[in-house]
């Protein structure tokens, strides 16, 4: 006999709340044996009341990781690796290896005349740069040059390769692409670039110097790919934003001052399955605390702070990365009296509001913020 015990939720009209007897179990093996199942046996687990994520809180303290990184760089070449990446591995998402929900990442580190060589795939990918100067990704021969803080964008299907200049210093940078999504959904494929890299005679930075004026688009250049011709988008306007911003409102109740990185051409989302935002929290702020569909992957771009995410409080400084899985509610908090807090996040927002699985919810009890009941 299975186990006949029913969730006290589920005990009511409208959920699967049959009894399992000797005769309801032949029947399932009966079922089993012409490759069908009963659906009441197996309805309240794969419907369930709300979101399940299956994915563990991490946060990777870049104190403890920062050797680990460097280590990689005496230890492989690039031509050999594809990629020399540290990636952030979710403790239950090895299976996939996702950092959090669907969304692979992990930091990838370069010296100065190294190269990764060209090729595409069709996961979407992106890099947020923690440490360095001159390093370089060329997307579709648009050649962008990054800097410590510079958010660049790799759209799914287009042809990249990245590196650093000879003129740059020794770089590393978060990667985040959507390689465990692209793969659930079976929609995966990785080229090589024939001649290893691309040829471009293309000024360096066209894309920020053509598209990077705010609120203004080139009178007479169209742009026909479905993501965003600004490939590029420097820390500091980003930071001026976020200063701009906070100097005329209050900001949001669970994100402080928040600005989204967009495609100047639609205001949408600058690739099709990944968000990115940077957010700031002023001086000693503390947010509300909330929770919503889609999975969410922060480094910390400056300051000293912690995060309570389901009810435990991780602490945070410069470089470190944390994820809140989805549905787990979380709350911000910037420990300087006198100094701002900002957090860089890739997200899978834009899957969820396309197939309208965008859902959000404040936290309603104790004046709106968790009880801490532990510290990582
Ligand atoms: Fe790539
Ligand atoms: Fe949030």
């Amino acid at each position: 006999m299975t186990d006949t015990s029913t969730d006290p939720r589920d005990d009511i009209l409208g959920r699967a709340r049959v009894r399992d007897n000797d005769e309801l179990a032949a029947y399932y093996e009966d079922l089993a044996s012409h490759e069908t199942g009963a659906l009441w046996t197996v309805a309240n687990d794969i419907e369930p009341w709300e979101p399940t994520p299956k994915s563990a809180v991490v946060i990777w303290r870049h104190k403890k990781l920062r050797e680990q990184i460097f280590r990689s760089l005496e230890l492989v070449k690039p031509e050999d690796a594809g990629r020399r990446v540290v990636f952030l591995r979710n403790p239950k998402r090895k299976d996939v290896s996702a950092a959090c929900g669907w969304l692979f990442s992990g930091i990838q580190i370069m010296r100065p005349g190294e190269m990764a060589s060209a090729h595409n795939h069709a996961a979407s990918a992106q890099r947020f740069i923690m440490e360095g100067k001159n390093a370089f990704t060329v997307v579709e021969g648009h050649r962008l040059t990054l800097d410590a803080r510079d958010f660049v964008i790799t759209p799914n299907g287009t042809w990249h390769e990245h590196g650093v200049r000879e003129d740059g210093e020794v770089s590393f940078w978060q990667d985040a692409l959507d390689i465990p999504l692209t793969n659930a959904l079976e929609a995966n494929f990785y080229e090589v670039h024939p001649e290893n890299f691309q040829g471009s005679n293309l000024p360096w930075n066209a894309s920020p110097a053509t598209y990077g004026t705010p609120g203004m688009l080139p009178a007479r250049e169209k742009w026909g790919a479905f993501y965003s011709p600004l490939m590029k988008y420097p820390w500091d306007k980003t930071y001026e934003g976020l200063q701009n911003f906070a100097s005329v409102s209050d900001g949001d109740p669970f994100d402080g001052i928040i600005l989204k990185y967009v495609n100047p051409n639609t205001g949408g989302d600058p690739m099709a399955t990944m968000g990115n935002a940077m957010q700031m929290l002023r001086p000693a702020e503390h947010t509300k605390a909330h929770r919503h569909t889609g999975n969410v992957i922060y480094q910390v771009a400056r300051g000293k702070g912690y995060s309570v995410i389901g009810g435990v409080r991780y602490d945070w400084e410069e470089k470190d990365i944390f994820c809140v899985p989805a549905w787990t509610w979380h709350e911000h908090c910037n420990l300087a009296d006198n100094d701002d807090a900002c957090l860089w996040q890739v997200n899978d927002f834009p899957v969820m509001e396309k197939l309208k699985f965008y859902r959000e919810q404040a936290y309603p009890e104790n004046g709106g913020n968790q009880e801490i009941t532990a510290t990582a």
